[in-house]
């Protein structure tokens, strides 16, 4: 029996001894190629299977043959500035991370830093820009705030503040939190105003010392408030569970916090468990904290901005957030991708609210444009002062048409064309067309007035919308009471009432 148990071991032993060996013969960008072309030609067979037109079927056994040839190779991308980068030798099969940022052009070092001729990982990934999170506002000087390979200023350091996201970004409510902090304080009567003694757009809500001035509750809203579901790495309040697997486990083994990272919160959508499905071998399917795949994106639909609004309600006695009730429908809703209005209405915001169509049929960002949703530079401690849009900038008042604007000059018009990039399926705009322009003078070319028409082009999807006017309804409003609150007095659908 013992020389059964030798012979055995001794035979595994050898077994590892060569599969190592073997192992060491291939580096490791070797490894992540070879199952990179596995993982394409799995594909596609699978989709050979599917395929009736001859053309087409020759196609993909020609595209299948070339892949059973490929060997490994190192992928030397040389940009144009004359520098070579490696990265994709591993990271192959990563997408393109934006048309703005093509990366035969524009590379990966430019956002990622990192030596990008290493191929070794450690040296590779050494003094890399917030390791996985270039976004996050502690890097977002030096990746999306830096300059470009062409020696332009990217998103800091211009002329014109509203190009430099990097640092309205910094200083929004969003990454600040000091609306919380602002209203918490006046609830304890420590402040009369909204003003907060000592805050400054520099150092966020969540680092204020004693925000509370001592009073018992303070730590637990420091913790499990103050800190939380901001922009500046504030931890998210999710539902790692995967409502569709039976055993409902989180994605992540460890559990581990899933935190917001500043750019990325927006433009990197994300799926319920946070979890990476793109085509990147080196990247672990299971681990969360990741965006679904390597794409940046202004096409923001409302289920990004949930991630922190509309998730539950807070106790303002034990200090806490209480999920909604319904959070598991929520959540895999958003695992279903394109929704009903029925599901819509139930999802968007906490059961309860009181919301006119609009704010349900169009997505957040249709009305929240960049100055709500980037900040304009000013530091604000109230949410109140900080919006900017307002229902009379698409409705107009019982008095007023919506204000608008012409485009005159082909400059205005490369400008116009230059933000579409927003969404390509906005109509071209033209000389002499009218676009809606809000009292801050913020230029709305997704709203237009053309004839007897006032048409909204969704921003996400770009379906047009016709924009009802006051002017000439049956509206019963007081043309002096114009904020939200008032109107919803009698525009006010809610979910069990849509
Ligand atoms: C415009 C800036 C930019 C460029 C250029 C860029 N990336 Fe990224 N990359 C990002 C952002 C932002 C994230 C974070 C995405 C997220 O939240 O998941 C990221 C994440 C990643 C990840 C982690 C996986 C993931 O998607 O989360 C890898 C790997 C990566 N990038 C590799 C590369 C490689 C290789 C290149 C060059 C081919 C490259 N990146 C070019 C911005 C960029
Ligand atoms: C030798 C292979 C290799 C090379 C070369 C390489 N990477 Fe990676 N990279 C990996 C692997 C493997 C991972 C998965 C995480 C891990 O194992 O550390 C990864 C992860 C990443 C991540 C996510 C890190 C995180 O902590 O979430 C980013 C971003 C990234 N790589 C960017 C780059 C960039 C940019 C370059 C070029 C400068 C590069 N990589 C070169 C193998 C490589
Ligand atoms: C990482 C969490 C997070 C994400 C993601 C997020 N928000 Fe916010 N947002 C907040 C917090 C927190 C506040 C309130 C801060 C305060 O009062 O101190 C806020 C406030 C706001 C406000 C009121 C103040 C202002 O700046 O106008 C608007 C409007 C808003 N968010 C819209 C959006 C939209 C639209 C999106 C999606 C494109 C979004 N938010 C995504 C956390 C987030
Ligand atoms: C709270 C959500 C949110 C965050 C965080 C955010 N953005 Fe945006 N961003 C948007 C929205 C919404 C748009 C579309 C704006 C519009 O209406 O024009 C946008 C548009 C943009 C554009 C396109 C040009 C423009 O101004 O319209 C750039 C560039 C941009 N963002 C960069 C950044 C950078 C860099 C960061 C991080 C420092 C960042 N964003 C963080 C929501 C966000
Ligand atoms: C049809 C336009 C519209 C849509 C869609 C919309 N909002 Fe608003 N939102 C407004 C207006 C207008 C205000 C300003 C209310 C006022 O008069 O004070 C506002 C105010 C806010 C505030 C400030 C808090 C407050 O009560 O004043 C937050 C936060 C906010 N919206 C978040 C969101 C989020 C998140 C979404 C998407 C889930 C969204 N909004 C969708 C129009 C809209
Ligand atoms: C960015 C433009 C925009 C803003 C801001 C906006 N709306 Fe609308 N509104 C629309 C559009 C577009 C429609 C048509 C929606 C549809 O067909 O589903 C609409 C429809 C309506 C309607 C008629 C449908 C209904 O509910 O019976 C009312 C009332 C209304 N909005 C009230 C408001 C109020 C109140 C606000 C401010 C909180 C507001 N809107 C802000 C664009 C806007
Ligand atoms: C005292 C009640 C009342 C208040 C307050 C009120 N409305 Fe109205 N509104 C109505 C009625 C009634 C109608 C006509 C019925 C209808 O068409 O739905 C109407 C119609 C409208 C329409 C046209 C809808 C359509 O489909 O043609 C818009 C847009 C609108 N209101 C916006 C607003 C906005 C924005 C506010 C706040 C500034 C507001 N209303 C405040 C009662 C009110």
């Amino acid at each position: 029996m013992k020389k059964v148990v030798l012979l055995v071991s001794t035979l595994i032993l050898v077994l590892i001894i060569i599969l190592t060996l073997k192992q060491e013969g291939t580096p490791e960008w070797g490894r992540y190629q070879t199952e990179y072309f596995k993982e394409q030609l799995a594909n596609l067979q699978i989709e050979l299977g599917s395929v009736r037109d001859d053309n087409e079927k020759q196609k993909l056994l020609a595209e299948i043959e070339s892949y059973r040839q490929r060997k490994p190779e190192i992928v030397n991308l040389t940009l144009p500035n004359g520098e070579t980068e490696r990265c994709k030798t591993c990271h192959i099969g990563i997408e393109e991370i934006s048309n703005s940022h093509p990366s035969d052009t524009m590379g990966c070092a430019v956002c990622h830093g990192g030596n990008p001729l290493s191929l070794d990982k450690t040296t590779a990934h050494a003094q890399m820009n917030g390791g996985g999170h270039p976004g996050s506002l502690d890097v977002a000087s030096l990746s999306c705030g830096g300059t470009g390979p062409s020696g332009v200023a990217c998103h800091s350091g211009n002329q014109d503040l509203a190009k430099n996201q990097v640092d309205t970004v910094k200083t929004s409510i969003m990454s600040t939190k000091a609306g919380e902090l602002s209203v918490v304080r006046r609830m304890f009567g420590i402040d009369k105003t909204t003003e907060v003694p000592g805050l400054d757009k520099v150092v966020g809500a969540y680092h204020y010392p004693n925000p509370l001035q001592g009073r018992p509750n303070e730590e637990v809203f420091q913790q499990d408030c103050l800190s939380q579901c901001h922009q500046s790495t504030g931890d998210l309040h999710l539902n790692l569970k995967n409502p569709q697997s039976a055993t409902a486990q989180p994605a992540t083994a460890s559990n581990e916090k899933v935190q917001a990272n500043g750019c990325e919160a927006c433009h990197v959508l994300t799926n319920p468990t946070h979890t990476y499905i793109g085509n990147d071998p080196t990247i672990q399917e299971n681990q969360s904290g990741r965006g679904m795949v390597h794409r940046l994106t202004t096409q923001i639909p409302y289920t990004q901005c949930n991630q922190c609004h509309n998730q539950g309600t807070h106790d303002p006695i034990k200090m806490k957030l209480s999920a909604r009730s319904d959070i598991d429908k929520v959540t895999r809703d958003w695992q279903a991708g394109d929704l009903t209005w029925t599901d819509r209405v139930r999802d968007y915001y906490l059961p309860g609210e009181v919301f006119a169509r609009c704010e349900v049929s169009l997505d957040c960002i249709d009305c929240h444009t960049k100055l709500d949703t980037m900040g304009d530079g000013e530091f604000y401690t109230s949410q109140h002062e900080a919006v900017h849009i307002q229902c009379l900038y698409c409705h107009g008042t019982k008095e007023k048409l919506p204000q608008t604007k012409k485009i005159e000059s082909p400059n205005e018009l490369a400008v116009q064309m230059q933000r579409q990039i927003t969404n390509p399926n906005f109509p071209t705009l033209k000389i002499g067309d009218e676009i809606l322009v809000s009292a801050k003078g913020e230029e709305l070319a997704f709203l237009r007035h053309s004839g007897e028409d006032w048409i909204q082009s969704s921003r996400v999807t770009g379906k047009p919308f016709k924009i009802p006017l006051v002017i000439g309804s049956a509206c019963e409003q007081n043309p002096e009471e114009q904020g939200a609150d008032s109107c919803h007095k009698c525009h006010d659908r809610t979910a069990e009432n849509p």
